[in-house]
């Protein structure tokens, strides 16, 4: 039996009890005597007079607690051949030494450090680094182009900057340093300080005054002996700030705070993945995501759990069965990856021929989040581990399970295609327009009832009046996720798609507002218009159509090839966008709005009906025509 309705009960009826319970998981420095003060901030703080600090929780107390010899992070590159293992100690002296070379760099309490880096430890390093010091840290993911680096390092104003010199993808090493040194030219904040790590595939150009070698710099301090302590942070101070795309080019700076952020992982650990601390836990996914900062960094360690760095993919490094090799050589517990992953094995490796390698009782369950969860995989997965396959929903801006299947209350019954029931913390609704509340099976916005609960983001980084017009001004007194779904009689979720125009595309969350901004800068394009059309492997790919300036003579090939570059070039190549449609015309609405809608329909050989405010239906036909003669 599942204590599921119970929690969720007891959290229903009093949120601050169960808050308070739940806060005791933590080592405070000062407890909290007050759990929520809903005046405070943008919908009301929790723990507003706690301090406390978050590397603290991570990595000291379990060194003085009995797991200073227990595996802490271990690192497995399949790109490199490189292994490593951090113990706890190990850990913590890697994490105090670094905090020491960013004070000797002038970082501080409330300095932003922008954290450029691929799948390694030292990423995980440098964020509990930046923690430890109360300095706010910002990591990039390593697929974003220069401008995207730009905008995020305008925004957050960094002091320092903590970058490798490569990454490593599949056949191309990813060289980070004319990136990062493209992005401080464009960008108007110049940080003080880049602290650069070498790596062996890629040497970066060192610019004078500025740039400071890692290696060098924390051998430096470890000969002096100089580690940096844990400051005292109030619980509402910001750990980090992670930007997410938002509706247009420019990204949304998603603020977590320390307390709060804790109080909610702990939970999630035992209450949500069910795991025991000392056991291993691997998020496949990359720090520079949520998923990453959650599961790769944070709540593992919170927990004294082992933590997992995989520098590889699920198919090509080098095989199919690299999870699986994984999972049986490190004692895995449970995996958390994206459908997308899944969907990769599954093509090269139908009938799971790799799984039979390798020994895979240690593995409880698999979670899966960041995307649709589409029933046909799900199913493959269970069939092929023989393991509860457990779908969840949630977003950056909320840092964790908004709902999903609580293994550690035990497990409720699966339905595929819904990610199950809410969280502790969470009132999900289902309303319509004017924010009422729909019946059971009804679609409409999912929105969340205020106060969000603790771990989720207090504001957008020096910007609470986007914070309220983005989330909080459409459904008074709710948060809006900006999804669409419905809630059936049992009172499972289904996730049915975005009301917005984010598109997934392989669980990366990518703005099409973005990609259009892109696509109309290019000086032969007079219009414009970029959908997410269905992708069997990724979920989602990018699908862009223009319409070309009168008097432009260049082939529409040549124009496309410039455009896919361009999206390449200024967004990165995460946004895998491939597809770009020269047409004549783009169908509009009487009133001029541009029917992407109908558009996606036709893409993706769905039914569709002609709408009735159109202007001029033909151009549909000029539409299905242009994506037929491009193989859509
Ligand atoms: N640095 C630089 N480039 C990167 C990158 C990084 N960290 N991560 C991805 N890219 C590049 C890829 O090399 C690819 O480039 P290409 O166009 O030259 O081939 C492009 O960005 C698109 O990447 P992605 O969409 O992730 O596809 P992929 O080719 O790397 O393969 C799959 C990914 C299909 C194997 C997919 O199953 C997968 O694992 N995706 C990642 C899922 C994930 O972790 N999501 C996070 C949410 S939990
Ligand atoms: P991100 O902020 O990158 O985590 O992306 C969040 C968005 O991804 C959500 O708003 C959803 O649209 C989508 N998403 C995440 N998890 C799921 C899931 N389990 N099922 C359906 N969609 C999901």
């Amino acid at each position: 039996m599942s204590s599921y309705a119970q929690v969720y009960g007891q959290w229903k009826t009093n949120p601050e009890a169960f808050w308070a319970e739940v806060a005791k998981e933590i080592d405070w420095i000062k407890p909290p005597t007050k759990i929520f003060d809903k005046d405070a901030g943008v919908y009301g703080r929790w723990f507003p007079d706690a301090t406390c600090n978050t590397c603290y929780n991570a990595l000291d107390r379990h060194v003085k607690n009995g797991r200073a010899s227990q595996r802490a992070v271990v690192y497995d590159s399949p790109v490199t051949g490189q292994q490593r293992i951090y113990t706890y100690a190990e850990a913590l002296d890697e994490v105090a030494t670094l905090a020491a070379v960013l004070k000797n760099l002038g970082v501080g309490k409330g300095d932003r450090v922008i954290v450029y880096m691929p799948m390694i430890p030292e990423a995980v390093f440098a964020m509990l680094a930046c923690a430890r010091i109360g300095a706010i840290h910002s990591v990039v993911f390593g697929g974003f182009a220069a401008k995207e680096l730009a905008t995020r390092i305008d925004d957050a104003k960094p002091k320092a900057i903590m970058a490798a010199s490569c990454g490593i993808e599949p056949g191309r090493v990813v060289h980070y340093k004319p990136l990062l040194d493209q992005a401080i030219d464009l960008s108007a904040a110049k940080p003080d300080a880049v602290l650069m790590l070498q790596r062996p595939q890629s040497q970066a150009a060192m610019q004078a005054g500025r740039d400071h070698d890692w290696a060098d710099a924390t051998a430096k301090a470890k000969a002096a002996g100089q580690k940096a302590d844990c400051v005292e942070l109030a619980a509402t101070d910001p750990l980090y700030i992670l930007y997410t795309s938002g509706t247009t080019g420019v990204p949304k700076g998603v603020v977590r705070d320390n307390g709060g952020h804790m109080v909610a992982l702990k939970w999630t650990m035992s209450g949500l993945y069910g795991i025991k601390p000392g056991e291993a836990f691997w998020a496949a996914s990359d720090v520079g995501w949520v998923v990453g900062h959650s599961y790769i960094c944070y709540a593992p360690l919170l927990h004294g759990a082992t933590t997992i760095v995989y520098e590889g993919k699920p198919v090509g490094t080098p095989d199919p069965g690299a999870f699986w090799r994984m999972i049986s050589e490190h004692k895995i517990a449970a995996l958390f990856t994206a459908p997308t992953a899944l969907r990769a094995i599954k093509k090269e490796d139908p009938g799971a021929e790799h799984l039979k390698r390798y020994d895979l009782s240690c593995m409880r369950t698999l979670f899966l989040a960041g995307e649709r969860a589409d029933p046909d995989t799900v199913q493959w997965a269970e069939n092929i581990l023989k393991k509860p396959v457990i779908d969840h929903w949630w977003q950056t801006e909320t840092g964790w399970a908004i709902v999903g299947n609580p293994i550690g209350l035990g497990i409720l019954p699966v339905k595929h295609g819904s990610p199950t029931v809410p969280m502790p913390g969470y009132d999900v609704q289902i309303v319509d327009e004017g924010a009422k509340q729909l019946p059971a099976g009804t679609m409409g916005s999912i929105v969340v009832k205020l106060p969000l609960p603790p771990g989720c983001l207090p504001t957008l980084w020096q910007n609470d009046k986007r914070m309220v017009e983005s989330y909080l001004e459409e459904f008074p007194g709710y948060y809006k996720t900006a999804d669409a779904g419905y809630i059936d009689a049992d009172g499972y979720l289904y996730i049915m798609g975005r009301t917005d125009d984010i598109i997934n595309v392989a669980g990366h969350r990518l703005s099409t507002g973005g990609m259009e901004e892109v696509l109309a800068s290019h000086p032969d394009v007079a219009e414009c218009a970029v959908i997410g059309i269905k992708d069997a492997l990724k979920g989602e790919q990018p699908c862009g159509f223009v319409v070309l300036k009168a008097g432009v003579t260049k082939p529409h090939a040549q124009v496309e090839k410039e455009i896919v570059g361009l999206v390449r070039e200024k967004i990165g190549p995460v946004a895998a966008f491939k597809i770009a449609v020269c047409v004549d015309r783009l169908p509009k609405t009487r009133s001029g709005k541009i029917l992407r809608a109908t558009m996606k329909k036709i893409a993706d050989k769905d039914q569709w009906t002609m709408p009735a405010t159109i202007d001029d239906p033909a151009i549909l036909d000029e539409i299905a025509g242009a994506l037929k003669s491009h193989g859509v």
